[in-house]
């Protein structure tokens, strides 16, 4: 918002974050933003507090952009931050103060909003990737917003000026629609994902190439090349509770069979990293007690040191249980990863980690692991096995160089 020349107040609870901001810090891995950071701290745009009075004084449109992570033990959404931020801010609101949800949250989530502060409430869900956040950001495909009035509608649409002037088509819609589209998007690109996974499955069972699959469907416009990888899945803050809650809350609302394929999205996704891990086991002559692995990936994707329900985390933990020693190597997620699982062994260095490995196994698709050299790399592995767990590599080449290569849904040769 600074980025697009608005007066910005960024608020948060936890001062360590807001110090680190303040200073130019940004407190994850996001490709651009700390340049976005550092130019708008410099234009004196951008500040940050940890006061919501500040806030209130200081705002006309206040967005609430809280997580709203997976219940302990249960599928649905836990609200606590955003209902927590919004009662926060409620009593330093004005009367002509417009709040904008943005958080992913269970259809209903605006109109209870509503009833709880006294001002106007809009809902204005956001669709950026981690990875991508500054450019999906500015140059958004669509932006969608829930309005009940013409005032609320038009604010937004000086809000966001800048980005249609550009073309961007802007939705407007009610509450339910714009907090549904959200969900409806992510359960599609799951979808879409877990499709190609059991086409994987299939793959396996019959001795054909998924990949070759995936590129000759996704030639028909209608279907489309793109998140047609497979391989070991989603993971991520994102997909996996975003199903789990959708399905919650359909549940809460009587339309608990409209959404019964999502829980089978789920486990085929799911069963992907069993399959990994049963597929290391058979590589390593039926056990994995003793054999030392070395997991090519932390993150739960590229460009992000985001570990959260990472698909080569987990699969990682899964081997140390079942025996293995796992070396756990990745450009960015290592200290994140560490802080969850601290028993894993963790090393900065690929060729160290992959140094006397019984097997490699490729989990997250960094660029630094796409690259490698797979001729110098057989040199420093007990035995050079490998799973590329999400076809990144090239089969041949990797053979060629003397590696027992198994990709997912690929066939062994
Ligand atoms: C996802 C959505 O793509 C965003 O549009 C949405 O705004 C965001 O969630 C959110 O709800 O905030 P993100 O979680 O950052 O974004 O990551 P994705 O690029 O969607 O990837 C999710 C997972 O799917 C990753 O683990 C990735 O490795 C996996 N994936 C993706 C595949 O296994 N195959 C593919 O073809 C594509």
């Amino acid at each position: 918002m600074a980025e697009l020349g608005f007066e910005v107040i960024g608020v948060d609870v936890d001062p360590a974050k807001v110090e680190m901001l303040s200073s130019g810090r940004v407190p994850f891995f996001e490709p651009d933003l700390e340049e976005v950071l550092a130019r708008n701290l410099a234009s004196g745009r951008l500040t940050f507090t940890t006061s919501f009075a500040d806030a209130g004084d200081f705002a006309d449109v206040h967005f609430i952009c809280v997580g709203t992570p997976q219940q302990a033990g249960a599928n649905a959404a836990d609200m606590t931050q955003v209902f927590g931020a919004v009662d926060a801010l409620a009593p330093h609101l004005g009367p002509d103060d417009l709040v904008v949800g943005k958080s992913t949250v269970p259809v209903g989530t605006a109109d209870a909003i509503a009833a709880r502060i006294s001002t106007e409430v809009a809902w204005n869900p956001e669709f950026l990737r981690e990875g991508f956040a500054v450019s999906d950001t500015l140059s958004p495909d669509r932006l969608v917003i829930g309005v009940r009035s013409e005032r609320a509608e038009s604010i937004l649409r000086e809000v966001y000026a800048p980005i249609t002037a550009t073309g961007v088509p802007l939705l407007v819609t009610d509450f339910p629609t714009a907090e549904l589209v959200k969900v409806a998007a992510n359960s599609f690109l799951a979808t879409k994902i877990s499709f190609i996974n059991a086409m994987a499955e299939v793959c396996e069972a019959a001795g054909a190439d998924v990949v070759k699959l995936a590129e000759a469907i996704g030639y028909d416009p209608r279907i489309g090349n793109r998140f047609l990888a497979a391989g070991l899945g989603f993971g991520g803050g994102c997909l996996p509770k975003d199903i789990r809650a959708f399905m919650a809350r359909a549940g809460e609302l009587g339309a608990e069979e409209a959404l019964t394929f999502l829980r089978e999205v789920d486990q085929i996704n799911l069963r992907r990293r069993s399959h990994t891990v049963d597929l290391a086991r058979k590589m390593l002559g039926g056990t994995l007690r003793g054999k030392t692995i070395c997991m090519l990936g932390a993150s739960f994707k590229p460009d992000s040191d985001d570990v959260r329900d990472s698909p080569a985390l987990d699969v990682a933990v899964a081997l140390a249980n079942a025996g293995a020693t796992v070396v756990v190597t990745d450009p960015k997620g290592l200290a994140n990863a560490e802080r969850v699982y601290p028993t894993l062994t963790y090393v900065d260095d690929i060729v160290k980690a992959v140094t006397d490995t019984d097997l490699v196994i490729l989990g997250t698709e960094w660029r630094e692991f796409r690259e490698l050299d797979p001729t110098s790399l057989a040199e420093v592995a007990a035995t050079p096995r490998i799973i590329d767990a999400r076809n990144a590599l090239d089969p041949d080449t990797w053979r060629a160089a003397g590696w027992t290569y198994r990709g997912l849904g690929r066939p062994v040769r």
